[in-house]
């Protein structure tokens, strides 16, 4: 169990989350700003940066030792995994925030010396906010999730971007295609917090993405851990908590299935 000291942590970051959350849906009343950064498809907005500088400031406050690795960067230039470190997505699922106002998440991590000691992943408006303490289970508002149960492809249900079975420069469309055919069925949310948070409370069975940032996958890693689940890259190695990974997160017995039956027989490791 861990000690007060992270259970501390824990309250301060779930209140901090929380108020996040009300920020964010006080600004449906407003016109938000949309700034472009890649390309026509990879947005951010004035709320994005304003939550993470809103948990941002209240880490270093409360922790000046502590660092943060925030997508939008206003947190600390992090080199390594040494101290203790918070991976923040201040919004995952900024395109379901700007369209749709919904299916969008908090995803927060806190990990010390490399080892998660804490992960959160809030739905705001769903109001739905998972957590974990290394080693005591996962939460959805505070009632603990069950170990993940044996279960075939066949009754799955699988999160993934229809991107990966279209032509694209990071997996061949005919590798992903038969195993959307094998599946009971393919959702696709928009949000990878969202859909490994999922994951972790039997919602989708697995969930596949070619290409993460740790602030994507850093909570939702945590929390799948704690519900017997597996997260590893796309040809089954482990992921690397401060680089852009593929990402294939599952039940274990669907993991398995899908990595021998599907994915090595076809793909060469990158
Ligand atoms: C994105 C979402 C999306 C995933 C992208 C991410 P963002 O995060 O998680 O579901 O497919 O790869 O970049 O930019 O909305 O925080
Ligand atoms: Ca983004
Ligand atoms: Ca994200
Ligand atoms: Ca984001």
């Amino acid at each position: 169990m861990l000690d007060e000291h992270w259970r501390q942590l824990f309250g301060h970051a779930e209140e901090w989350i929380k108020e996040a959350g009300k920020l964010i849906k006080q600004s449906f009343q407003n016109e938000i700003t949309i700034q472009f950064k890649t390309n026509f498809s990879d947005l951010v907005t004035n709320i994005d940066k304003q939550v993470e500088q809103f948990l941002t400031s209240n880490i270093h406050k409360a922790y000046p030792d502590h660092r943060v690795l925030g997508e939008e960067g206003f947190g600390d230039f992090i080199e390594s995994s040494e101290g203790t470190v918070w991976i923040i997505d201040p919004i995952d699922g900024t395109t379901n925030f700007v369209n749709q106002q919904r299916h969008f998440a908090i995803s927060v991590a806190i990990y010390h010396h490399g080892a998660g000691k804490i992960g959160m992943i809030y739905d705001v408006v769903a109001d739905e906010f998972y957590h974990c303490l290394k080693g005591e289970g996962a939460y959805l508002n505070g009632v603990k999730l069950p170990q993940l149960k044996e279960k075939k492809l066949s009754q799955s249900l699988i999160g993934l971007n229809a991107t990966w079975v279209t032509k694209n420069r990071r997996i061949d469309p005919a590798v992903l295609a038969p195993l959307v055919n094998a599946a009971r069925g393919i959702r696709s949310y928009g949000s990878a917090a969202i859909e490994i948070a999922y994951v972790a409370s039997g919602r989708l069975d697995g969930y596949i993405s070619m290409r993460l940032s740790p602030w994507d996958f850093a909570a939702g890693m945590l929390l799948i851990d704690e519900v017997g689940g597996k997260i590893t890259r796309i040809n089954g190695e482990s992921i690397n908590l401060f680089e852009q990974n593929s990402v294939f997160v599952a039940n274990p017995f669907i993991h398995e299935e899908i990595l021998h039956n599907f994915i090595l027989p076809k793909f060469d490791k990158k």
